[in-house]
């Protein structure tokens, strides 16, 4: 069942903040979802350990270099959906994850220099495709946007990246403090109280606009493969 994976090499571009949102959406529409933990700081693991971590949704920790293809795999068989947050560096567990990808979604904040960082990521997702002989789907996230205004620069990045045939996701991961206050409460979006922060609701749409965007791409995915099968 489809594997989604977070890649990055910057640090902080939003995998995990992502990772888990995503996870958390998919989980709270009834799937099973297995959410990885493969980063060696464990971000997801101590969201997880706090109150609230829906009953759909497991996250495996301690996955390593020698173990995240068998844990991918395993999981896959046994859940409609495998989420994996990586750690924001090049390494052979990031490279493993995305040779196992079925969608490979690159969080990346909309300045020039993290666009430059997105492009590795994209050049070792063509490069496992090649070693693999599979085409791996992969799609930028743009993070950390403002919700009001749509700044030049980041229309620019989209250009530049549409002129790469870069494919970039419509829906975008705003600059919310609700995304943050769920790694200090536990828990999901839906739990957060209007006490605790503001903007949950807009928060909620804007989990809900990118979750319905990555199945969407999925499916279609999903079709295409079998279209050139
Ligand atoms: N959409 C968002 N709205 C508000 N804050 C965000 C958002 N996305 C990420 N952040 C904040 O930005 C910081 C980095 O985010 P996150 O940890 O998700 O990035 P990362 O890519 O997983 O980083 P690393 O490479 O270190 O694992 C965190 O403090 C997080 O709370
Ligand atoms: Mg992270």
């Amino acid at each position: 069942m489809p594997t989604i994976v977070f890649a990055s090499p910057k640090g902080g571009a939003g995998k995990s903040t992502s990772a888990v949102v995503l996870a958390s959406e998919l989980a709270l529409r009834g799937a099973e979802v297995t959410l990885i933990d493969a980063d060696p700081n464990r971000p997801v693991s101590r969201w997880a350990a706090r109150p609230g971590c829906p009953s759909t949704l497991t996250v495996l920790a301690d996955v390593t270099e020698s173990s995240i293809i068998d844990e991918i795999e395993a999981a896959a068989a046994r859940v409609p959906f495998v989420i994996v947050d990586l750690e924001g560096t090049a390494s052979m567990t990031v490279a493993y994850a995305i040779s196992r990808a079925d969608l490979v979604i690159v969080p990346t904040q909309g300045s020039q220099l993290d666009a430059a960082e997105a492009v590795k990521a994209i050049r070792l997702i063509r490069q496992q495709e090649r070693a693999f002989g599979r085409r791996i789907p992969y799609a930028v996230l743009l993070t950390r946007t403002s919700s009001a205004i749509r700044p030049r620069i980041l229309q620019h990045i989209r250009e530049e990246l549409a002129r790469n045939e870069v494919p970039v996701l419509d829906s975008q991961m705003h600059e919310r403090e609700a995304f943050r206050a769920i790694f200090s409460f536990g828990g999901v979006l839906q739990g957060l109280g209007s006490d605790q922060v503001s903007g949950v609701e807009g928060a909620i749409k804007n989990a809900q606009a990118v979750t319905a965007e990555v199945v969407s791409l999925l499916k279609g995915s999903a079709e295409a493969a079998k279209a050139v099968a």
